[in-house]
């Protein structure tokens, strides 16, 4: 595996590739990140990783400092799951002193995740974009875990006529059904067992609809008092939208995206389904 730190290392090492799938991350690896490191492996030639924790899509007092960073470790992980390219570059090599550019992908950023975190997904945007740029991948790969991320980046390589294929893949769960995610690590022993409330709560939700129940504000309600039920848990929102262009839906459907974002102890965690 190579290890590379700069763009002008990534841009030789790529010309060496047919075909190449990336996977980019902030790091602290789980099997939720090695999911799409095996799908990518399994799809394209070669494999490149990106790690960098990106100081643009945290917003103030958010937890950019102490976000958990475990570099080496990492980097075995890969080496371990067979990855040809490792990009691990530092803060200044992605944003070199006068860099000045963001990008806005619109209605898709403004509701959910980016209603509480005002500017989140400009600084995701932006990275992807400059990652795709300097990797120039043949397809690049994200989890339905983030899935108004997932959201937001096919509308960026649709709107920029981006030639890499965006592939989203399903959400990988502990065996509680706790989905996999760096934050966790934030949690106390109790928190951790009080997170398994979020999938608690979709799943309810999902009994409801399975039950004939249409109308998408009790199915939030029905979520509501799943997640009421936990003391620990601190509902920042419950949402049924439409899974493309994430407007809020009266009536769910099948396909229909349910998610939520909860706090437990120091940490905001979020889920969601797509009603079956
Ligand atoms: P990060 O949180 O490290 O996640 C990297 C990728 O792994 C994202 O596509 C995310 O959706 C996916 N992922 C995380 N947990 C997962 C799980 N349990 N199951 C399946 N996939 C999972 O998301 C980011 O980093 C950043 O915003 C990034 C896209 C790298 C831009 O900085």
């Amino acid at each position: 595996m190579h290890i590379l730190t700069s763009v002008a290392a990534v841009r030789a090492a790529r010309a060496r590739h047919g075909s190449i799938g990336l996977v980019p991350t902030m790091g602290f690896l789980h099997e939720g990140h090695l999911s799409l490191v095996r799908r990518a492996k399994a799809e394209c030639g070669a494999v490149a990783v990106s790690i960098f924790v990106n100081p643009s899509q945290f917003g103030q007092g958010e937890d950019f400092q102490s976000y958990p960073r475990d570099l080496s470790r990492d980097l075995r992980c890969l080496e371990g799951a067979d990855v040809d390219l490792a990009f691990t570059p530092q803060v200044a090599e992605i944003y070199p002193p006068g860099f000045d550019t963001r990008i806005d992908v619109g209605a898709v950023t403004r509701g959910l995740e980016g209603a509480a975190r005002p500017g989140h997904f400009d600084g995701v945007a932006t990275v992807v974009a400059k990652l795709l740029n300097i990797v120039q991948p043949t397809r690049a790969y994200f989890g339905q875990k983030d899935a108004q991320q997932a959201v937001v980046i096919q509308r960026l390589a649709r709107d920029l006529d981006m030639a890499c294929e965006i592939v989203i893949a399903p959400t990988v769960r502990e065996a509680d059904g706790v989905a996999m995610s760096s934050r966790n690590a934030y949690l106390s022993a109790a928190e951790r067992k009080a997170a398994t409330v979020l999938i608690g709560a979709l799943t309810a939700g999902q009994a409801c609809f399975s039950a004939g129940e249409m109308d998408a504000a009790t199915l939030k309600a029905a979520i509501l008092e799943r997640l009421a039920a936990e003391p620990l848990a601190r509902v920042d929102y419950v949402s049924v939208a439409d899974p493309e262009t994430l407007a809020e839906l009266s009536d769910a459907r099948r396909g229909a995206l349910v998610s939520l974002a909860v706090r437990i102890g120091p940490a905001r965690l979020i889920d969601n389904l797509l009603l079956e």
